[in-house]
């Protein structure tokens, strides 16, 4: 088995031999999947302990198990479960299903509507993988990560590893505010800020804490599926409003609020998710104004904030609301590592609290001992210079992909250079972008059409191709294969479908 100790019960109205009942009990294990084959038994003296038996009657059974054929014994190394079983084993234990217990698949009540899976970032394995756009895991600085966690959970052990503040470890609430304060331009102190686990869970607070079935959410027309998926799940009927060069065209939005109460509208007007569009000034305030004027919250995702490469990234419309209207979202997955799980809300104090409640009943509160780490990586300026060392090496990556597919895919893509994020948005001419995908997954090589952002649900000539994660050299093979198979999708079409 492993290190836990066996629990094993007699059927207290059992009437045969205490031994036959031993080795019942270890059979019926066996047969149920409990005990599976090669999974190594208790010793008798132990067993003999856990039946409160005499330990003769435990060496008696394991003997007839022997007999049967559903144990081994071996002096030197214990007793196990048979590697091959009797034939009367249920043909559960046949094939694969040879490796799991015996729980049944389906069960025996019914469920509440399933969502639908968001899972953008998965890449096929042996795949290169030009998906979403996902920070480097070699560039994050580890050694100091884990110093830090490590210096944590030694000098507050208490307190750490207690229960703490739903709102987050003051500590990390701290060293967020003053990021927000110093580089976003937000009037944010500690209070201000909630720490959730990823921004993916602040979003579903804030449906939680914002949305009552029926609710009317604006959303760009090619925007996150994981945060529509959300405010869907909590009620919102979602409605795409179109997105261009500019962001998403305000104006149309303006329109639709003539006839529709939107009780929200979730944006990302940085780098417009998936096309990387920054929204244009005069969209900026027509939205607040909106806002203001509608009672219409606005949920700003600033997922990637730092990663901008020309000029100085643009302030959050959060840094100039006034009113109240902004609920200000951000996330340490590309500044750090999705895998840390850390994001965060900014926005009014009564909603925080209100926010903070919620979070109460979901988990409680996050990981203390990874906030306050990644709280002393902030104040010691650590995740700044990693931030800075980022920058330049994803804008490098940019610069590569950009030129790399110029040159070799002129005839079939079209696209701007994105002025920050982690992923190109591009135009396809001359294949059906959805054939390309399924070449592409044949070749080894994984990127998104742009149809899976569409909240339309139809066909788009657009893919999304991250380049953030990898090597120079991996990207020149991914752009390769992206070649080879952009040919095959030219040449044949009606492949079977790999998910895109
Ligand atoms: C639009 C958008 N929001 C948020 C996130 C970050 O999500 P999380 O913090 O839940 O990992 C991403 C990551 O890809 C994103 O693309």
């Amino acid at each position: 088995m492993n290190a836990w100790n066996v629990t094993f019960q007699l059927d207290p109205a059992g009437k045969d031999p205490l031994f036959l009942q031993v080795a019942a009990a270890i059979r019926a294990d066996i047969q149920r999947g409990r005990l599976r084959p090669g999974a190594k038994l208790p010793g008798s003296r132990t067993l003999a302990r856990t039946f409160s038996v005499h330990r003769n009657t435990v060496v008696a059974a394991y003997e007839g198990l022997v007999a049967e054929g559903w144990i081994e014994a071996s002096e030197a190394r214990g007793t196990f479960v048979s590697r091959a079983l009797p034939v009367a084993v249920p043909r559960a234990f046949a094939g694969r299903r040879a490796q799991r217990a015996q729980v049944p698949d389906q069960p025996g009540f019914d469920l509440a509507p399933a969502p639908v899976p968001v899972d953008l970032a998965r890449t096929p394995a042996g795949a290169i993988g030009l998906g979403v756009g996902v920070p480097d895991p070699h560039l994050l600085p580890v050694a100091a990560l884990t110093r830090a966690y490590r210096r944590v959970l030694r000098h507050q052990p208490r307190s750490i590893l207690s229960y703490g503040d739903p709102q987050g470890h003051p500590r990390l609430r701290s060293a967020l505010a003053a990021m927000l304060t110093a580089t976003r331009g937000l009037a944010t102190g500690p209070e201000e800020v909630v720490v959730t686990q990823g921004s993916q869970m602040a979003l579903d607070l804030i449906a939680r804490t914002l949305v009552r079935p029926g609710d009317v959410v604006a959303v760009e027309s090619f925007s996150y599926p994981p945060a529509c998926e959300t405010l869907r799940q909590h009620g919102a009927q979602v409605v795409p409003i179109p997105v261009d060069q500019d962001g998403m065209v305000v104006e149309a939005l303006e329109e639709a609020a003539r006839r529709t109460r939107f009780r929200a509208a979730y944006v990302t007007p940085h780098h417009q998710f998936p096309t990387m569009v920054t929204m244009a000034a005069g969209r900026r305030l027509a939205l607040l104004d909106l806002a203001r004027r509608t009672r219409m919250a606005v949920i700003e995702d600033d997922y990637d904030h730092e990663f901008h490469y020309e000029g100085r990234p643009v302030l959050p419309l959060a840094s100039v609301d006034r009113t109240g209207v902004v609920i200000y979202v951000g996330s340490l997955a590309k500044i750090l590592a999705p895998g840390l799980r850390l994001g965060y809300v900014a926005g009014p104090r009564a909603l925080l609290e209100r926010i903070a409640a919620h979070r109460s009943l979901v988990d409680r509160h996050g990981n203390q001992a990874v906030e306050c780490a990644v709280a002393e990586l902030l104040e010691d300026g650590e995740v700044q210079r990693h931030v800075r060392r980022a920058r330049r090496v994803y804008r490098q990556r940019r610069d590569f992909m950009v030129a790399a597919l110029r040159r070799e895919l002129a005839g079939g893509l079209t696209f701007g250079v994105p002025p920050g994020g982690m992923a190109l948005w591009v135009e396809v001419t001359g294949v059906e972008v959805e054939a390309w995908t399924r070449c592409a997954f044949r070749r080894g090589v994984h990127f998104h059409a742009g149809s899976r952002y569409a909240l339309d649900g139809k066909a788009h000539p657009f893919a999304r191709l991250g380049y953030s994660s990898l090597p120079e050299e991996e990207l020149a093979e991914g752009v390769r294969r992206l070649v080879a198979a952009f040919d095959d999708a030219s040449r044949r079409s009606g492949e079977p479908t790999p998910s895109t």
